[in-house]
């Protein structure tokens, strides 16, 4: 490939550095130029979820295009309330009726923030802006996602923009950041959230904003059981808005349809992307409670959308992943081979450098340190994930790199629901090889 050519393609691209090009994707796998087959083990940016290739995604797009190629976004067209039933009928958890489309998933969160704030503001509470976020979380890349996002490195340089969000700490088991453990703990990471809460001033508070399982920042924190209940509880015990933000685990990704469906909980507002169109179209939705939308109607008020929100097309290659979904039972597939992958990946905790593996469903990670006894990751200057990716790319798998202090080296798995026990030994063993070149290379 003409490096030149590859040098315009991105703003950040290291002098020299060139990208994997890709031909083509079907199922798990991804073809590259030059023919090599690769692995995708973490479904690109754990996105993919009834895998690449289905000609009949392609073909539902295309005809919408060619029935409605554009319209603004309050417009109603049949492939948008088509969804939007689907969604209620057969996806959301009940009591979430109300539906609206973005792009992608920081448009969502950002739009979920301000559909928060117009809430109170229509209510005559308009002291109320601050939302509650969470260390080691991510929720976008936008001014106000990077506000209430916990993620160091992707905040650094912009705090000088960043309102002042207060911050709980994360639900991080492995390390502990209350130094406890459960079930002793008395889930006391919850307990924190009303201690930001309290001392933000409740009467002040908008929203608290958390990922049900976190995603890969700190790699698939999966909380106990107790700690979304207690959430939901100390919420409302404030008048404050619960949203949760299932961008990454989101339709199907955790074997439940929603990640808060694991413990029966409600959020006022849900955030979704990523599964929703499995990769097939760039969209993300936010969907609230007829209570959150109501003040906000009744003012006359609107929240505005982005030029691109509800693309007609986008709704039909939605409509239909989701039709496939339902017929192939893939989130039930998604908990089974979560089981297989999970007992795959802890086979690894055998490895002096191996710390961690958890998750749930298909979201699991890996956490890498230099010595297990005292959990120390590997020096910076290592960029042990990184080397973990690239060797991966050479042995024919592609895993999501993740990591920010303390958990530096994270790399997540998060493939498409049909993959096959066959198929997961071998992102096991191909992660092996992996992971040994790339600590052979450190060492
Ligand atoms: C939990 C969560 N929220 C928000 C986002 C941002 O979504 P997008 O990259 O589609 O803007 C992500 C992306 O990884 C995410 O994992």
């Amino acid at each position: 490939m003409d490096p030149e050519r590859a040098r315009r393609f991105s703003f950040a691209a290291r002098p020299g550095a060139t990208p994997l090009r890709i031909a083509r994707s079907e199922g798990i796998w991804l073809y590259t130029d030059d023919g090599q087959q690769i692995l995708d083990a973490s479904g690109g940016a754990i996105v993919s979820n009834i895998g690449h290739g289905r000609s009949e995604v392609a073909n539902a797009y295309a005809r919408e295009l060619e029935r409605v190629s554009y319209v603004i976004p309050p417009f109603a067209t049949e492939s948008r309330l088509k969804l939007v039933e689907r969604l209620i009928g057969s996806w959301l958890p009940s009591g979430l009726s109300r539906v609206a489309f973005t792009s992608g998933g920081s448009e969502s969160v950002d739009a979920a923030l301000r559909i928060s704030r117009a809430h109170f503001v229509a209510k005559g509470e308009p002291k109320r802006w601050k939302v509650i976020g969470r260390e080691l979380s991510y929720h976008g890349t936008t001014l106000a996602t990077l506000a209430v996002g916990g993620h160091q490195k992707r905040r650094a340089g912009f705090e000088p923009w960043l309102a002042e969000m207060p911050k709980a700490p994360a639900c991080y088991c492995w390390r502990c950041p209350l130094a406890k453990a459960y079930p002793g703990c008395g889930v006391a990471c919850a307990d924190e959230v009303e201690a930001a809460i309290r001392r933000a001033g409740p009467e002040t508070v908008a929203a608290v904003i958390a990922e049900p399982i976190g995603g890969s920042t700190a790699g698939a924190l999966v909380p106990p059981d107790e700690y979304w209940p207690k959430l939901a509880e100390i919420c409302k015990r404030h008048g404050v808005l619960l949203i949760a933000d299932e961008v990454m685990t989101g339709f199907g990704r955790t074997g439940k349809r929603f990640a808060v469906d694991h413990w029966g909980v409600t959020p006022d507002i849900l955030v979704g992307g990523k599964g929703l169109t499995g990769g097939y179209a760039p969209m993300g939705g936010i969907f609230a409670s007829e209570a959150v939308v109501a003040p906000i109607a009744e003012q006359g008020q609107e929240v505005m959308f982005f030029t691109y929100s509800a693309h007609p097309a986008s709704c039909a290659a939605a409509d239909k992943v989701l039709e496939i979904m339902e017929r192939e039972h893939l989130v039930e597939r998604a908990a089974r081979m979560g089981e297989v992958l999970g007992k795959r990946l802890s086979r690894l905790l055998d490895h002096p450098n191996v710390g961690d593996v958890r998750g749930r469903g298909l979201l699991w990670a890996v956490e890498l340190v230099a010595d297990k006894a005292t959990k120390m990751p590997f020096p910076v200057a290592t960029g042990l994930t990184a080397k973990v990716v690239a060797a991966g790319l050479s042995h024919g798998i592609f895993v999501y790199p993740g990591g920010v202090d303390p958990a530096r080296d994270v790399i997540t798995f998060g493939p498409a629901f049909t993959i096959t026990e066959a198929d997961i030994d071998q992102v096991g063993e191909r992660f092996e090889r992996a992971l040994e070149s790339a600590l052979a290379r450190v060492a």
